[in-house]
């Protein structure tokens, strides 16, 4: 394990979309390393079990259900942390939704909106109210992102610019912040193993995919690893987290030699890759 034991003992993390995957991996993950946790998602009896496993380790955890395309909802959820924790050190901007279908194929550009509202405005509206407790705490803004916030993948138009404009939003709060002790965050994620991501994901018709027979891709990390590396960079303080590390090749690749990087990303996103 790389960080050791206790090493987020005494500070309150709050994880959005922590109901399932990695949301609900790091929360574990955090509770083993004395974090004490606001959980916050839409489903309340998911993020009820996720809570139960966290209190099994010791943690104590706040549930607060909402919706982060909500302003309102993400106020709530500050609001109600640090008046039960008093304070709050990290806020885990982790709740997202995919696509998966061509562009052409897209039969009601509403699903472009809502990718934007979940994927980045959702992070916005939590960042903003809880900044001033952050300022107070030296504390660290995560956004968990993917290497599609600096290249684009087929199939994903819409969530490949989402995640766009949110490594913009870190790069430029990073700038405003650091002179305030806050630290910025932005988690370049490959595949993940274990998630619902792909099953929530929209189709063309704008509906959940579902279920699917397809196995994950040998390159995809476990929801333990990037956990693992998710609270190491949060300890550290990074920038930006590539997680595997080798993916900060393909950003300098597509930078360097566009071409060659599309061919490599398109090789492997294959039209039938559902
Ligand atoms: N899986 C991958 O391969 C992969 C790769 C790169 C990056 N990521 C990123 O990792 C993050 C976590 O995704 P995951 O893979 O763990 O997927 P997941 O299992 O589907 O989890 C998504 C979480 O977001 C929550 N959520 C979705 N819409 C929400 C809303 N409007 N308000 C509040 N919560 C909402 C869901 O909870 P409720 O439905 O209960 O609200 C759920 O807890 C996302 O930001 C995703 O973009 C994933």
């Amino acid at each position: 394990m790389a960080t050791s034991v206790g090493k987020l003992s005494d500070k309150t993390v709050v994880i959005t979309g922590a109901s399932s995957g990695l949301g609900a991996t790091l929360a574990v993950e955090c509770a083993k390393e004395g974090a004490q946790l606001a959980l916050f998602a839409r489903n309340a009896k998911k993020l009820q079990a996720v809570a139960k496993q966290c209190e099994m380790v010791g943690a104590e955890v706040l549930v607060v259900v909402g919706d982060v395309t909500v302003e309102a909802d993400c106020k709530k959820l500050v609001a109600e942390t640090v008046a039960r924790f008093a304070r709050l050190d990290y806020l885990i901007a982790n709740a997202g939704v995919s696509m998966w279908t061509r562009f052409a194929e897209v039969e009601d550009l509403g699903l472009f909106r809502k990718l934007m509202e979940v994927n980045y405005l959702g992070a916005v509206y939590c960042a903003h109210p809880a900044l001033p407790y952050l300022k107070e705490s030296g504390g660290v803004f995560v956004a968990i992102s993917s290497i599609q916030g600096k290249v684009g993948v087929p199939l994903h138009t819409g969530y490949s610019a989402a995640k766009h404009a949110l490594q913009g939003f870190c790069d430029a709060l990073r700038m405003e912040v650091e002179e305030d002790g806050v630290g910025v965050m932005a988690v370049l994620l490959h595949w993940l193993r274990g998630t619902e991501l792909r099953k929530n994901a929209f189709g063309g018709d704008g509906q959940a995919l579902g279920e699917s027979s397809r196995t994950h891709s040998k390159e995809s990390v476990t929801l333990e690893e990037a956990s693992r590396a998710i609270m190491l960079g949060m300890i550290e303080r990074e920038r930006q987290l590539y997680v595997p590390k080798k993916l900060k090749y393909l950003v300098a690749a597509n930078a360097l030699w566009p071409k060659l990087a599309e061919r490599v990303v398109k090789g492997k996103v294959g039209r039938e890759d559902k």
